[in-house]
Order: structure tokens, then C-alpha cells, then sequence
């Protein structure tokens, strides 16, 4: 049995759409529930369903073998994990957004400081960052702030609350992670899943 964590979020209808498009019913069946539990068994595959940024955690530990994350939750913080592989879905990006007149950033709000403090060190800008948990399209809007750094998917949240995108900072996708132990011992299985998903032919 492997242990496969996966994230409820954006990434997990993602990996839904994918697993459609290539017919990978088996998983479909189990996965694509209205169930609130917390994992799931198909065949030789536990799935567990954490919260995006506690996936690498699980899969660090060794309570999880696998796990399927967005790169940005690995490039934020860091994991002693196995980065395996790409994975063909979820692809968005890092933009640094705000109001459309705006020309100066001196404060960024974010829930990526580490990603924003980078981009900006690397640009030579002194800029303030403010720590948010989430929905950080209130910060511009309300003055605390003169910009973002957000992910922007299909840029709906940002042309909702009147934000544009003004600087792109990077693109992220889906991103297939490893228990460097379970890697190796397991691997016969870990093999079995991933070809079974079609990441490798
Ligand atoms: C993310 C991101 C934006 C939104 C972008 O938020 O922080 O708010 O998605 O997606 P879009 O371009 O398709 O509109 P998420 O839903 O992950 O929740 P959060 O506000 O808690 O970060």
C-alpha cells in the first residue's frame, strides 16, 4: 500500500479534469465524491486530502510516500522532499497585481512573502511586505497596501475586485513529490501509481 496526499483546492479539480480527460475511472469513481472524509482507498493507493502547504509536510515525514502540490507551496517554503516530476495540470502564476493607475510599490500584501521578498531583492526594490492569510485582493483596495503578489489562474478574482496584473513574476504547475526513503523502498508500487496516472509512458 503507498500513500498518495493530495489538496481539496484548485489543484485537486485539476487533477479531476485530468484524471477525465484520461479516463482514469478507477480513481474518478473514489475521488470524485461529496464526501467530507479525509481519505480514501483505491486498490493498493491510500489518498489522504491535506491542506495544499501541509502536503509536503505529510510527505516528508514519511506518512505519506507521494504527493501532488502546486509548485508554489514548494518554492515558498522549503521541504527536504523528492521534487519528481511535472505534472500536466495546474498551471497558473505569480503576478505582482493592484489598481490600474498605480505606479509605485512600496508595500506588498501577500500569503508568499518568501516568493515576493525574493522577486523584489532580485529587482533591487525596497519594498515592505505584509503578511496576509488570504484573500489579499482587500489589501490594495482598502489602502494597506499599494499592491500584491498572488497567483492568478484565470484572473477572474482580480477583474472582480477592479485589480490588473502588473509585473508577471513566474508560472507554476503541478508538481508530483517524494518521501526520499519510501522512494526507494517502495518503488515497485510508487512505480505501478505513477505510470497509472500516465506520468511516465
Ligand atoms: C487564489 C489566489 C487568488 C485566486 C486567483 O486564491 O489567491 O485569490 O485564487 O484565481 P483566479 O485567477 O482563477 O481568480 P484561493 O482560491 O486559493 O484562496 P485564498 O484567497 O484563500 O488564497
Amino acid at each position: 500500500m503507498i500513500t498518495v496526499a493530495l489538496t481539496k483546492g484548485r489543484l485537486f479539480k485539476d487533477f479531476l479534469k485530468y484524471m477525465n480527460e484520461n479516463d482514469l475511472n478507477n480513481y474518478i469513481r473514489a475521488l470524485d465524491g461529496e464526501t467530507r472524509s479525509l481519505y480514501t482507498i483505491v486498490d493498493n493507493v491510500k489518498f489522504i486530502f491535506a491542506k495544499g502547504p501541509d502536503v509536503p509536510t505529510y510527505v516528508e515525514s514519511g506518512v505519506a510516500d507521494l504527493g501532488i502540490v502546486g509548485s508554489d507551496i514548494i518554492t515558498e517554503d522549503t521541504f527536504n522532499i523528492l521534487n519528481v516530476s511535472q505534472l500536466p495540470f495546474g498551471d497558473c502564476h505569480f503576478s505582482v497585481a493592484a489598481l490600474p493607475d498605480q505606479e509605485e510599490f512600496r508595500v506588498i500584501a501577500t500569503k508568499y512573502t518568501n516568493i515576493a521578498h525574493e522577486y523584489f531583492k532580485n529587482k533591487r526594490q525596497d519594498v515592505s511586505l505584509i503578511h496576509l492569510n488570504g484573500s489579499v485582493e482587500l489589501a490594495p483596495l482598502l489602502g494597506l497596501s499599494d499592491g500584491i503578489v498572488d497567483i492568478v489562474q484565470t484572473g477572474g478574482t482580480l477583474r472582480d475586485n477592479g485589480l490588473v496584473e502588473h509585473e508577471k513574476i513566474m508560472d507554476i504547475h503541478a508538481r508530483l513529490i517524494a518521501n526520499k526513503r519510501t522512494f526507494y523502498t517502495k518503488e515497485d508500487e510508487i512505480y505501478d501509481f505513477i505510470k497509472e496516472i500516465g506520468v511516465i509512458e
